[in-house]
């Protein structure tokens, strides 16, 4: 049965609540805004793209898909300038000039000749010029949910009514205080009819601000093109299975139909009648009009999306990540790790898992995670990693973890007193030596061992090192 329930968090985004697991999957202050802060700006992208042809990434964990959303969304708008560059008919022109080519086609009608034209077109590597180079992202998701995956890419974000108003009024007239007036009081009214969040939702989850949504930062929006690509991924991947009558009947529900995106939705179920059913290329042509027209808006952008597919190679692995990271062979040059709090999944946390991912991390990889626990890092340790933390540029605030193999990928290394803290009983790591064990029986074990360990407790640490006044001293 599904247990979870989906509420705006405060930048507009939608987030997931457990009811089982009295857990939310996103942050309350703001799901998208959590995985560009903890997952793509610790990420050192500016180091990776343009200079590796290929970057490779692991998204742990996927849910309803925002690490690689945000992910995407940074590459699109990176490569924006390349993007508009990179129109389909200067390619078709560029092709026509290549002699090669145009004899390679001389057998074939007027109508063949446009159509495997433009498939070779769409299927040669990215190149802009000799020097630059476009870097290409293959991403392999490991989620064990697959209604989640499926209906990732058909949720909505909300736009909040400060965006709206910095998309329509001129940056000028920030300076004049009567606007910052006027703009308050829009923005209360706006806010009246904005989305609210069910009440029960909002007492749980103590979501004080009721719906009084911040700003999201303009570089943090989900680019267009994201969630359609991610629709092509999925409908390859499920084909005709993608949405099944169990999804359809979810996307419809009274209740959840206003987290969905009709768009989105037309697409995905265009994406999937049509692709499997033999149609005239007529009928392809017309339909990829009224798709593309409808929802990309026009031919450019048609172009440009499907240069920005190229960008990607996305692929699902629906599973329990400890069965799917057995059959990858890659080395990853980010790992985010996003499960489910240490108690909640010990499964994803365990020394034996974590090597999982050490074997799969590049010698200069990195690996991220939200959490800050003693145990989490220790456990990280335990595996040769050096670690270091995350640290938010706008609230001052260290809001993660990063490991790595190499020492050079860490900017904030841990202090002394946090590597002590690691070596106290908080410390002593999950264990599951044969990646299957059920996580009460990983609880257990972990139980047994902190009762009967003889280390110090993190509390009889924090004392001592309070007595000697050494805990700031290192930081
Ligand atoms: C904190 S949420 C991840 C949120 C996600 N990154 C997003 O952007 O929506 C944790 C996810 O882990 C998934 N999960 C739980 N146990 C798992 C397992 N053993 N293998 C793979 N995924 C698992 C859950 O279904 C849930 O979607």
């Amino acid at each position: 049965m599904r247990d979870y329930e989906f509420y705006y968090t405060q930048d507009g985004s939608i987030g997931l609540y457990s009811y089982a697991d009295d857990d939310v999957y996103h942050s309350k202050f703001g799901a998208v805004t959590e995985a560009w802060e903890k997952f793509i700006l610790p990420s050192k992208l500016d180091k990776l793209i343009n200079v590796n042809e290929e970057i490779k990434v692991l998204d742990v964990c996927y849910g309803i898909g925002y690490n690689t959303k945000a992910l995407m969304s940074y590459v699109i708008n990176n490569n924006e300038k390349f993007l508009k560059s990179e129109n389909i008919f200067k390619k078709i022109i560029k092709k026509f000039k290549n002699k090669k080519h145009t004899l390679q086609y001389n057998n074939e009608s007027i109508d063949g000749n446009n159509i495997k034209l433009k498939k070779e077109i769409l299927s040669e590597p990215i190149e802009s010029s000799k020097e630059e180079v476009i870097s290409k992202f293959k991403i392999d998701c490991l989620e064990i949910n697959s209604e989640l995956v499926k209906i990732s890419p058909l949720l909505k974000t909300i736009i909040t009514p400060q965006e709206i108003f910095s998309r329509i009024c001129p940056k000028f007239l920030d300076c004049f205080d009567s606007y910052w007036t006027i703009r308050k009081k829009l923005s209360r009214l706006a806010l009246k009819l904005a989305p609210k969040n069910k009440r029960g939702i909002s007492e749980l989850l103590d979501l004080k601000f009721n719906n009084d949504y911040d700003e999201l930062d303009y570089e943090y929006r989900i680019h267009e093109f994201v969630n359609y690509i991610l629709i092509d991924s999925l409908a390859d991947y499920y084909k005709d299975n993608y949405l099944d009558k169990a999804t359809k009947k979810l996307i419809r529900k009274r209740n959840f139909r206003r987290f969905f995106a009709p768009s989105l939705i037309k697409y995905a179920l265009f994406r999937q009648d049509k692709r499997y059913k033999i149609i005239s290329k007529l009928n392809l042509f017309a339909n990829l009009h009224n798709i593309y027209y409808d929802h990309l808006s026009n031919r450019y952008k048609k172009a440009k999306f499907k240069t920005a597919q190229k960008l990607f190679n996305i692929r699902f692995h629906v599973n329990d990540a400890r069965k799917a990271i057995l059959d990858l062979n890659e080395q990853y040059d980010l790992i985010y790790l996003d499960a489910f709090t240490f108690s909640k999944a010990p499964e994803l946390w365990s020394v034996e898992f974590i090597a999982e991912l050490y074997r799969r991390l590049s010698p200069r990889g990195i690996l991220m995670t939200y959490s800050n626990s003693a145990l989490v890092r220790n456990t990280l340790l335990e595996n040769n990693f050096y670690v270091g933390k995350i640290f938010n540029e706008k609230t001052g605030k260290y809001i993660g973890t990063v490991a790595a193999k190499d020492k050079a990928m860490i900017d904030y290394p841990l202090s002394n007193y946090e590597v002590g803290l690691c070596n106290t009983r908080a410390g002593i790591p999950y264990r599951d030596p044969s990646l299957s064990l059920d996580k009460y029986e990983i609880l257990k074990r972990r139980e047994y061992e902190f009762k009967t360990s003889d280390l110090m407790t993190s509390s009889q640490y924090m004392r001592s090192r309070m007595s000697k006044n050494e805990e700031e001293d290192d930081e």
